[in-house]
């Protein structure tokens, strides 16, 4: 069996964070920050390096057998997810704490050993190097973009998840079916959000665009979107943050729910905006379009607000951006992480300098980038 090197982007939600988990629309976008993972098989041992984590660690392949014989050897048959008792026993074979399982350098070793160990049909000697351009805990999704590369390549090692001949061409990639590694990369997610909804890992394994709502996945023809990416640097917890939400949705449905329902809308008038804007005819329906993605963005970051997940960092962003007219909103998790400034056609360069200096200023990093890069891709 030969090396096998995999990629996976990044990801930017436009708009439906936070109420995509409660079954409303989102619409997402791949970014051109990648996770690249090599897989070489064969030595003695199960290597694991992961420079971005401070990952740097091997298991002789036996102790590897011996933990794999306990959990009553998972995947022997055909691949099959861990149980939360078997979740348990990795975690104990791995030393690490119960929750949450020792930062993203834990979640890192506990999403690899499930999916290593329920994927494969038994342990195998290899070597697995994973680089990434992504920033970690951002909103970025560098945990979805690693499960995506991880779940590809053990498959590829497996020869597990091949497509069928009628599959699509455009849901295939190295002869994986696309909707296989994302469901993989779904239950690593699951380790690391808790319950996360399954928009991360489709947008970094399908790439372009995405609509997503109640589990299902649509690709979408959406035009290349200019955007700032703004790391407010400021460190935040999905799982935690989306904990926050559905404390509050309890507490106080009647009130949340109308929030939710508002942000399905707005995602779907955003579909709509999207398709104006890819079918515009000259500059002004273009504008016009723009117009109304920004309005959209204003709005989306005013009711994600109302859920408590804007933060003091965020809330400056977009404070800034308005000052310059141009229309920001968070995206991802909330609560610091990440946070974006949607561009137009005509969006004047100095407008968008004079925004990017002040912002970097105040301490943000800052990235000017278009959306919509390539998924999953085999090297
Ligand atoms: C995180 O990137 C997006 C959230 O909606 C969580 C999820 O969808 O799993 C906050």
């Amino acid at each position: 069996m030969e090396a096998v090197s995999v990629s996976a982007p990044g990801k930017v939600i436009l708009h439906g964070e936070h109420s995509v988990v409660y079954g409303r629309r989102a619409v997402a976008l791949s970014l051109d920050l990648r996770t690249t993972l090599t897989l070489t098989p064969g030595g003695a041992r199960l290597e694991l390096d992961l420079p971005e984590v401070e990952i740097q660690q091997a298991w002789p392949l036996q102790d590897v057998e011996a933990l794999w014989e306990r959990l009553g050897r998972p995947g022997e048959k055909c691949a099959a997810p861990l149980t939360e008792a078997q979740v348990a026993q990795v975690r104990d074979f791995l030393g690490l704490p119960e929750d949450p399982p020792g930062g993203p350098r834990g979640l890192a070793l506990l999403s690899f050993f499930q999916l290593y160990l329920a994927i494969l049909p038994r342990p195998v000697p290899a070597t697995l190097r994973v680089t990434s351009q992504l920033p970690t805990g951002a909103g970025l999704g560098s945990s979805a973009a690693y499960a995506v590369c991880l779940s590809a390549a053990l498959l590829r090692l497996a020869e597990r998840g091949s497509a069928p001949d009628s599959v699509p061409s455009a849901e295939v990639s190295g002869g994986l079916s696309l909707k296989e590694v994302s469901g993989w990369a779904f239950r690593s997610e699951q380790i690391v959000h808790g319950t996360p909804s399954g928009i991360d890992n489709s947008i970094c394994t399908y790439g372009g665009a995405v609509s997503f709502k109640a589990g299902c996945c649509s690709p979408l023809g959406a035009p290349p979107l200019r955007v700032l990416l703004v790391n407010t640097r400021v460190p935040r917890s999905t799982k935690a943050l989306v904990a926050a939400v559905g404390a509050r949705r309890s507490r106080l449905p009647e009130v949340v729910e109308p929030v939710l329902d508002a942000m399905d809308a707005l995602a779907e008038r955003a579909l709509q905006t999207l398709s104006e804007l890819s079918s515009a005819a000259s500059p002004q329906q273009q504008d016009e379009a723009y117009a109304a993605l920004h309005e959209l963005v204003d709005i989306n970051q005013a009711l994600l607000a109302s859920l408590g997940v804007s933060h003091a960092s965020l809330e400056r962003l977009v404070g800034v951006a308005a000052a310059h007219g141009l229309h920001a909103k968070l995206t991802g998790a909330g609560g610091g992480g990440l946070g974006m400034v949607v561009l137009g056609r005509d969006t004047a360069p100095e407008a968008v300098d004079k925004c990017r200096g002040e912002l970097e200023a105040q301490g943000y990093q800052v990235w000017q980038t278009t959306l919509g890069a390539p998924g999953l891709t085999f090297h």
